[in-house]
């Protein structure tokens, strides 16, 4: 069974059309911009360009949040598949487009949903939570989607006696079931991005900037979790840089989260938390997959767009929704 994602893909591929180089690219999507009463919506770990043109720029929850508010006529999503797909979930009636529809999330990937529907069937009396990291189908199957920002709380919103299977990540599920002393039956996924950081290295830079606090975002594995001095989502690392007194911070999720800490704080030092493979940094291979020319192309032919059966829409709104309602109660 194809998901709605390879679907999307098979049935339009994405306009890849050499852009014009003297064109001014940053005018000439304002001015699509405000001819489609569009919206550029942009996820932390969008390159630089992007995330200073966006409208706004914030983690999965302001994002959804933003997506299920906005008066615009056209979406632009500038993130992977599944965040574009949210938004089409909270906004049926509007455009979504997503700038190159080969965005995809590895950890979305790791949980297809014909297999996540046989490993529910074992545990017909759990609740099912469902990070927003996963594709649409996924969220049908789901009671309550959360994101970084409330799982915790959300699990800490249910009944003790309430038994609950976590998934697709493994690791914020290992951290969430740490932080609330809940039971929680995971599934067995990943994000390629935040498995993928050296313990050695992180100590030897430790060394190297005794005074600089480490901070981690919680698809990070235990072990790099145990030794953080803070643990949060994109927009709680970049509220901690702002808010905590130090002058270094070793940085431990995707690279694109810098650009808005060093805004936040020009006077302070981020160090990228380093991989333990030859590269300097830790970019998503798929969030980088948008450029500035394609977002143009994107508002200019407004394609590829990102739709879903309205069945799945229908399954799907509820867990996000009632995310959204828990979150809404808590302040978060
Ligand atoms: P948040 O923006 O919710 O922290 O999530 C990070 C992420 O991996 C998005 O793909
Ligand atoms: Fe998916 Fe990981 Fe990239 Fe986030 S950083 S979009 S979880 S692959």
């Amino acid at each position: 069974m194809n998901t709605t994602y390879e679907r999307d893909l098979e049935a339009k591929g994405y306009i890849d059309e050499p852009v014009n180089p003297q064109l001014d690219l940053v005018e000439e999507i304002n001015r699509l911009k405000k001819e489609k009463n569009a919206v550029i919506l942009a996820h932390y770990y969008q390159d630089a360009e992007i995330q200073d043109i966006a409208d706004y720029i914030g983690d999965s929850l302001g994002l959804s949040q933003e997506a299920a508010k906005t008066e615009a006529d056209v979406i632009v999503f500038a993130g992977v598949h599944f965040m574009a797909e949210t938004a089409k979930i909270l906004s049926p009636q509007k455009r979504v487009l997503l700038p190159d529809l080969k965005a995809g999330c590895s950890l979305s990937d790791s949980c297809p949903p014909h297999l996540f529907a046989k490993f529910k069937e074992q545990y017909p009396d759990h609740l099912v939570i469902t990070y927003v990291n996963c594709t649409a189908e996924l969220k049908a199957l789901s009671d309550i989607v959360c994101t970084s920002s409330n799982a915790v709380q959300i699990v800490e919103s249910l009944p003790l006696t309430q038994k609950i299977i976590f998934g697709p990540d493994r690791n914020l599920g290992a951290y969430v079931k740490k932080k609330t002393g809940r039971d929680l039956v995971l599934w067995n996924g990943a994000c390629m991005v935040h498995e993928i950081f050296s313990q050695e290295k992180i100590d030897d830079l430790r060394e190297m900037y005794p005074d600089a606090k480490f901070i981690a975002h919680p698809e990070c594995e235990d072990h790099i979790l145990a030794t953080a001095d803070y643990v949060g989502s994109t927009s709680g690392m970049l509220k901690y840089t702002i808010n905590d007194s130090s002058s270094t911070y070793i940085v431990a999720t995707e690279s694109g989260i810098i650009h808005q800490m060093q805004k936040a704080s020009p006077h302070k030092k981020f160090i990228p938390a380093p991989p333990n493979n030859a590269c300097a940094c830790n970019d998503c291979p798929h969030m980088k997959l948008n450029t500035l020319e394609k977002l143009y192309n994107c508002l200019k032919y407004e394609a590829p767009e990102v739709t879903l059966p309205e069945e799945v829409i229908v399954r799907a709104q509820k867990p996000i929704e009632r995310m959204l309602e828990i979150s809404a109660r808590l302040g978060l």
